[in-house]
Parts: structure tokens; C-alpha cells; sequence
């Protein structure tokens, strides 16, 4: 059955495409290698073990949706990764978000929905929540104002697929909000490749432990928590790519309580900064050179997933733990440093 990744060369588009490929889809990659890099694909194969077709598409080109859509109609699923994810930039450069992220999901929805059964999974993101002041995150809470551009094209991107989803109901679609997306692949063949100097944590821990960054900041420990640092849910990337298999199975085979639902994807688990280092020193056995400094602005305090919901009704749990993550995530570090892949 053919399946159509966009953005499947990035750092949750390349685990899923694996857990796809290993479960017996036929996969089309699609992918602009704005943030990615076409090595991926040969890695890719090289896990897999079979050709993976690619196609280097910008999706705000809309004649080539068209003609995409046109050249595979046998395609019965998508999974949409394909987005600008940079809070920060999405702060300076609003617009660019809103285009990237929302004609693209138009045009593709505008012609995939046309196929007499759509099964659709678009890639959301906690950050819709805003500024919760619940915990753990059901998926039911009213969304609060979204806090930049980027987590306003996922409120409206998920918006978009819900309205849709009434009128058309030959539309199945699961929107799946990711908690803290973390670690590598076991293989060490792929991984995150953050360009320039990592925002997020895992990838600044390990390259500060590798010597490319001097020192880790721990943005804050003076918040109300057991140690004085932010609470996130962190959860390995493969079992992620794993809820995604499960996703597409249930709309594919039409086993939705309606044909538009909403799944957290987290451990259930929150764990503060300090405790992301010390897993990291414990696996790897290296001191992290980090200092304490102030609060970053816009930092929530805590975040993390009820998965009731995902467990239940999806059928799916993490799996795995923060040391599994961040030995995957030391692992694959080693690798990209020494440049041994
Ligand atoms: C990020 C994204 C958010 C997304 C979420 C889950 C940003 C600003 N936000 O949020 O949109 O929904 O991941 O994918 O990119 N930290 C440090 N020092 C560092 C880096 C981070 O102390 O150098 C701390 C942060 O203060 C935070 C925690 O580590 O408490 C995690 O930070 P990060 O990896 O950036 O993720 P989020 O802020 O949760």
C-alpha cells in the first residue's frame, strides 16, 4: 500500500518512513530539503534494506501537487510532516510560517481529499495548549491563545482538517500533538541534525559533551518545581515514528469513533532539566560542563502528556526511556561528529 511521507527526510519524517518501510508500505517521500539533507534518503535505504522513492517538491508549489497527485493514484494515505519549525524565526518572519505551513496543507488536502477514501495524519505540536494551567494535558482543554506565528499554523492546521472532516466524510484524519521529541535512531543512521547552534535541549547537551558548544545554559532554576528547572515530557523519537504507524493503520482501516480525532503523543512523564543531564552523564559517563543562568522568555514552567487517551483508543504507549533516548542521542552524536556515517 502506498503511503506518502512529506517532510520524510527530516527528524521525525525519517523514524516514521523507517517503522513504514519495516511493516511492509510502499513509501513517497516528499521533501524540499529546506532543513534536511538528501543523505538522509541513502541512509534511509540503507535501514530499510529496499528503494524509497523521493521527490524533491515544494509543496507551496501548487501545479506540482497536482501533478504529484496526478502521477500517484494509488496513494491511500499521507502523513504531513512537511513545516517551518523554528519558534523564534516564526516570531521574526511571520509570514513565511503562515505560507509554508498552512498553503501547504491546503493544496495537498485541496487534492488528496478528492480520492474517494483519504486517510490523512497531520504532525501537531503541544504547543497548541499555550499556557496551560492543567495538568497532565488532556486533549479536551480549551486551546489557549497560540504564543508565537509557528503555534498559531498548528491551532489553524489543525482547524483546517476538523472542518474539512465535517463536510467531507470520505476524509479519515488523526492530529497527533507531540510532547518533547528526543534521541536517534538505534542504528545510529539517522538522527536530529540541527542546523547551526541547537535550540532545543538534547542536541545542546550532546554537542556541549562532544566540545562543538563550551557550555550547556540551564535556562532557570529558581521555577516551582522539585529542583528549580522546567518540567517537559520527553519521548524517544522511535516511539513517536511507532504512534504514527498505528495512526494510519486506524484511519486506513476505518476504525475512527470519528472521522477526525486527536491523540497527545508523550511518555506521560515529566523530568526537569537536571534530570535530562544527569541521564546524560549516567550514560554516557561524562561530566556535562553547564552553568545556571536566567529564565528564557516564554518558557512554560511544566508541560507533560495525559496519554490515556493515546493509550486507550490508539492502542499505543512509549516504550522506551529518557536513558534509552539519550544513549541513542549520544550515540548518534559520536557518530555525526566523527564523521563516520
Ligand atoms: C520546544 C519548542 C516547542 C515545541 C516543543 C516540543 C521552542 C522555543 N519551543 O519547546 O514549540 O512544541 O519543543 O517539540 O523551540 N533548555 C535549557 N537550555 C538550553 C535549551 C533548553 O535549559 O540550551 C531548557 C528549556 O528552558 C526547557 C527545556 O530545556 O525547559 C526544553 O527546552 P526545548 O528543548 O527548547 O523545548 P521546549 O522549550 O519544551
Amino acid at each position: 500500500m502506498k503511503v506518502l511521507v512529506t517532510g520524510g527526510l527530516g527528524f521525525i519524517g525519517s523514524h516514521t518512513v523507517v517503522e513504514l518501510c519495516n511493516e511492509g508500505f510502499e513509501v513517497v517521500i516528499i521533501d524540499n530539503l529546506s532543513n534536511s539533507s538528501k543523505e538522509v534518503l541513502t541512509r534511509l535505504k540503507k535501514i530499510v534494506d529496499r528503494d524509497i522513492l523521493f521527490e524533491n517538491i515544494d509543496l507551496k508549489e501548487k501545479d506540482k501537487v497536482v501533478d504529484f497527485f496526478n502521477r500517484h493514484k494509488d496513494i491511500k494515505g499521507v502523513i504531513h510532516f512537511a513545516a517551518s519549525k523554528a519558534v523564534g524565526e516564526s516570531v521574526q518572519k511571520p509570514l513565511l510560517y503562515y505560507e509554508n505551513n498552512l498553503t501547504t496543507l491546503i493544496y495537498i488536502l485541496q487534492e488528496f481529499s478528492k480520492k474517494e477514501k483519504a486517510a490523512f495524519i497531520f504532525s501537531s505540536s503541544c504547543t497548541v495548549y499555550g499556557q496551560v494551567d492543567m495538568l497532565p494535558i488532556t486533549e479536551n482543554v480549551p486551546l489557549k491563545p497560540a504564543e508565537s506565528p509557528y503555534a498559531n499554523t498548528k491551532q489553524i492546521g489543525e482547524e483546517i482538517i476538523r472542518d474539512l472532516c465535517k463536510v467531507q466524510e470520505n476524509l479519515k484524519a488523526i492530529s497527533l500533538r507531540y510532547f518533547n521529541p528526543i534521541g536517534a535512531h538505534e542504528s545510529s543512521t539517522i538522527g536530529e541534525l540541527p542546523i547551526g547552534m541547537p535550540q532545543n535541549l538534547v542536541p545542546f547537551i550532546t554537542q556541549t559533551a562532544i566540545g562543538l558548544r563550551e557550555q550547556l545554559l540551564v535556562f532557570g532554576d529558581n521555577y516551582p518545581t522539585r529542583d528549580g528547572t522546567c518540567i517537559r515530557d520527553y519521548i524517544h523519537v522511535v516511539d513517536l515514528a511507532k504512534a504514527h504507524l498505528v495512526a494510519l493503520k486506524r484511519v486506513l482501516e476505518d476504525t475512527q469513533e470519528s472521522n477526525y480525532e486527536i491523540f497527545n503523543l508523550g511518555t506521560g512523564t515529566g523530568r526537569t532539566v537536571l534530570e535530562v543531564i544527569s541521564s546524560f552523564e549516567k550514560v554516557s559517563g561524562k561530566k556535562l560542563n553547564y552553568k545556571i543562568t536566567d529564565r528564557r522568555t516564554g518558557d512554560v514552567t511544566v508541560t507533560y502528556a495525559d496519554i490515556e487517551h493515546a493509550n486507550y483508543v490508539l492502542g499505543w504507549k512509549a516504550e522506551k526511556s529518557l536513558d534509552d533516548a539519550m544513549r541513542s542521542a549520544w550515540k548518534w552524536e559520536q557518530k555525526i561528529t566523527s564523521n563516520k556515517l
